[in-house]
C-alpha cells in the first residue's frame, strides 16, 4: 500500500484538525472557525465521512495533508513527515517525496541530539555533571528532555554528523556550525555547553539552546540562528509536551526561562511554556490560541521581564485572549520559586491577578492617588489598556473598579475613553483584515441549485422525488446540469442508494467539477441545514426546486418575448401566434408554481 494511504487509513481526519481548531459536532460532520481567515461565525467543516474539509468563507478545501500543509505553512514532504509520526508509520526514505531539504535538517538535528544526549548521560563531562547536580535536574528529566551536553570541541560535533552522512553545508544550515572568518570550512557552534533541544509542536527538534556552565560567560545561552526550519519567534519551548495539559486544564502558563519551563514540567505543572527571554510574538500567540485563550504570564520580576511583560498582555489584547499575571511570592523566577517550596508556586498561580488588576496595583499607587499631575499620568496609562477590552461586560467592570480608585465619576472615565475609540476611528485602521466574501456573483438559481445538490448527495431517498419534479432541461448551468445528469444516471443503475454509496462514487468518478467544489457541496448541508428535521428538509427542496423552475421560465419567457417582438417587427404573423401561445403556457406554468 502506498505510505500516504496508510497514513489516511491510520489516521482520522477530525483527530488532526481537531489538533488545531477545537471542532464542534454538528449532524455527521464537525464545524469550526477557519483557521485560515478571520471569522466571527464557523464556516470550516470536516466530514470524517469523506475525509475532507472545507471553508465556506475562504473557499479553501481538502484532505488532512492539505490542511496540515497549510496551518503548518510547509510543503508535502513535511506535512507527510508530521503524519506519518502521528499515525505510526515509518516512512521509507529512498521516497524522494521524503527527502526534502527540510526533512534532511530535521534529521540533522536529531542526530546531534542524540551525540550530544549520549555525552551528558554517560557522564564523560564531570563539569556538566557537576553543574547537573548543582541545578538539581532530576535523570528523568534529562532523558525526557533530551537534555544534552555538547563536547568542548572545535569540530566533533560536526565530525560526527558528516560521518552519518549529511554534507557540511547541510549542518551549516541546520545551524550548528559557523563560518569561519579566515579561510574556507565551518566549526562546531555549540561547544562546552548543557544543551536543551527545541522542538516544534509535532515534537520536531528543530533548534538547540546551549547554557554555559561557567558562572562568568559573557553569553549564558548561545541558540540556533534562524534556519528553514528554525524560527524563533515562532515556537514556544515545551509546547510539543504542554499543549495536551494545556487543553485539559484550560489554560497556559508562559515563563521566560527554559529552565523555569524544565523545572516546572518536572515538578509536574505539564502546562507550562518558556517564550524564551523575549516578549511573546504574534507567531507565538496564535500557536498558543490554538490550545486556549487563557494564558497565565509569569515573567521575571526585574524590569526587562516586566517589560516584556506588559508588551506581551498588548498583543494578547489584541489577539482576545484571556491574561492572568502571576507575581511570585519568592524568588527572582519560578525556577527558584519552584524549587523552593511547591506550595508557594502554587499560591503564586492561585493568587494570579486579572490584567487590569495588575495595572490598577502597579500604576494606582498610594503616591500616584494624591498628587493630580501624577494621577492623570497613571490614568492615561491604565486607559490605554482598558480601552483595549473588547467585553463590552469585562469593560464596564473594570470601568466602576477605576472610577472607585480614582473617586471620579464613571461618566467622565466613559467620556475619557469614547473621545480616544474616535481617534482611532481613522478609516483604514482597521487593525483585523475584514471578513472575506465568498458569495461570489453567481446568480441566485445557481446557489439554489447548489443547495439541492448539497441535499441530495446528502439525502439520497430525496432524488427520486427531484428527478420527477425538476427534470434536468430547467437546470440552466451547463456544468451544473451535466452533473445533475450523471447523479440521475447513477441513481438509476443502482439499487438502493446510500450516503456512503454516493461518497464512493464521488470518490472514484470524473465529473465536471473539481474535487474541492463536490467536497463544498456535501459540506453545504451543514452550513445551511444545521439542525433541520427531515420534514424542514423535504420543503426546503420543494422550496428550491420551485425557485429553480420559476427563474428558467422567466428566462425563457424574456427570449420568448424579445423574438415575438422580432416577429411582430417583421410582420411574420404565424411565428408571432406560436411565439404568444408558447408564453402563455409559460406564464401558466409559472402561475401554477407561485
Ligand atoms: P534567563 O536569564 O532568565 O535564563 O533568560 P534561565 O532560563 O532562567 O536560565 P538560568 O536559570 O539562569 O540557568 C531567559 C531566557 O532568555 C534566553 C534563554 O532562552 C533563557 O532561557 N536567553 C537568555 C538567551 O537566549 N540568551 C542569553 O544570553 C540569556
Ligand atoms: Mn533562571
Amino acid at each position: 500500500m502506498d505510505q500516504v494511504d496508510e497514513i489516511k487509513q491510520k489516521l482520522d481526519i477530525a483527530g488532526v484538525v481537531g489538533e488545531y481548531v477545537p471542532l464542534k459536532k454538528v449532524g455527521r460532520n464537525l464545524k469550526a472557525r477557519c483557521p485560515f481567515h478571520h471569522e466571527k461565525t464557523p464556516s470550516f467543516y470536516v466530514s470524517p465521512d469523506r475525509q475532507i474539509w472545507h471553508c465556506f468563507g475562504c473557499n479553501e478545501g481538502g484532505d488532512m495533508f492539505t490542511f496540515v500543509q497549510k496551518i503548518e505553512g510547509i510543503e508535502f514532504p513535511e506535512a507527510l513527515r508530521i503524519l506519518a509520526q502521528k499515525a505510526g508509520v515509518e516512512l521509507k526514505h529512498y521516497d524522494p517525496r521524503v527527502a526534502s531539504q527540510k526533512n534532511r535538517l530535521f534529521d540533522i538535528c536529531a542526530g546531534a541530539a542524540d551525540f550530544w544526549h549520549q555525552r551528558l548521560s554517560q557522564n564523560q563531562n564531570r563539569e556538566a555533571g557537576a553543574y547537573i547536580e548543582k541545578r538539581k535536574i532530576k535523570p528523568a528529566t534529562i532523558a525526557e528532555f533530551k537534555i544534552g551536553f555538547a563536547p568542548d570541541s572545535w569540530d566533533e560535533t560536526m565530525k560526527f554528523l558528516l560521518v552519518k552522512g549529511f554534507s557540511e553545508s547541510e549542518i551549516f544550515q541546520a545551524g550548528l556550525t559557523v563560518k569561519k572568518e579566515k579561510g574556507s570550512g565551518y566549526y562546531d557552534r555549540f561547544r562546552g555547553r548543557l544543551i536543551f533541544p527545541i522542538r516544534d509542536i509535532h515534537g520536531n527538534i528543530i533548534g538547540f539552546s546551549g547554557r554555559t556552565l561557567k558562572a562568568d560567560e559573557a553569553a549564558k545561552y548561545i541558540n540556533t540562528p534562524e534556519s528553514p526550519i528554525y524560527h524563533k519567534g515562532g515556537v514556544l519551548f515545551c509546547l510539543d509536551k504542554a499543549r495536551q495539559a494545556i487543553r485539559e486544564q484550560g489554560y497556559a502558563i508562559i515563563v521566560e526561562g527554559n529552565m523555569d519551563a524544565l523545572t516546572c514540567h518536572e515538578a509536574g505543572f505539564k502546562n507550562v511554556v518558556a517564550c524564551s527571554g523575549t516578549a511573546l510574538t504574534m507567531d507565538q500567540i496564535r500557536l498558543l490560541k490554538r490550545y486556549t485563550e487563557n494564558v497565565v504570564l509569569c515573567f521575571d520580576q526585574d524590569a526587562a521581564g516586566q517589560a516584556a511583560a506588559e508588551k506581551s498582555i498588548d498583543l494578547l489584547f489584541d489577539e482576545e485572549m484571556n491574561v492572568k499575571i502571576i507575581e511570585l511570592k519568592y524568588g527572582k523566577d519560578p525556577d527558584e520559586c519552584v524549587k523552593h517550596d511547591v506550595q508557594v508556586w502554587i499560591d503564586s498561580i492561585k493568587t494570579s491577578k486579572a490584567v487590569m488588576q495588575f495595572y490598577f496595583d502597579k500604576y494606582f499607587t498610594a503616591d500616584a492617588l494624591k498628587d493630580p499631575h501624577k494621577k492623570k499620568q497613571a490614568a492615561k496609562i491604565v486607559f490605554s489598556r482598558l480601552e483595549k477590552i473588547k467585553d463590552k461586560i469585562e469593560r464596564d467592570f473594570w470601568i466602576k473598579r477605576a472610577a472607585e480608585i480614582l473617586a471620579v465619576d464613571e461618566g467622565i472615565i466613559r467620556e475619557a475613553l469614547a473621545a480616544s475609540d474616535k481617534l482611532k476611528q481613522k478609516p483604514g485602521k482597521n487593525l483585523k483584515e475584514p471578513e472575506k466574501k465568498t458569495a461570489e456573483s453567481r446568480g441566485l438559481e445557481e446557489q439554489c441549485f447548489e443547495k439541492i445538490l448539497a441535499i441530495l448527495l446528502n439525502f439520497p431517498r430525496l432524488i427520486s422525488f427531484a428527478i420527477e419534479s425538476l427534470p434536468p432541461d430547467y437546470v440552466l448551468n451547463e456544468k451544473q446540469k451535466l452533473f445533475y445528469k450523471d447523479l440521475i444516471l447513477f441513481y438509476n443503475n443502482e439499487t438502493g442508494v446510500s450516503p456512503e454509496k454516493i461518497n464512493q462514487w464521488l470518490k472514484n468518478g470524473s465529473f465536471q467539477f473539481e474535487k474541492s467544489y463536490l467536497d463544498s457541496l456535501i459540506l453545504l448541508i451543514e452550513k445551511f441545514y444545521e439542525g433541520f428535521s427531515a420534514e424542514e428538509i423535504n420543503n426546503e427542496l420543494v422550496g428550491l426546486i420551485k425557485v429553480v423552475k420559476i427563474h428558467y421560465l422567466d428566462e425563457k419567457i424574456k427570449s420568448l418575448s424579445q423574438s415575438l417582438a422580432r416577429a411582430e417587427q417583421e410582420g411574420e404573423k404565424e411565428a408571432e401566434t406560436q411565439y404568444a401561445t408558447e408564453i402563455m403556457n409559460l406564464e401558466e406554468q409559472r402561475a401554477r408554481l407561485k
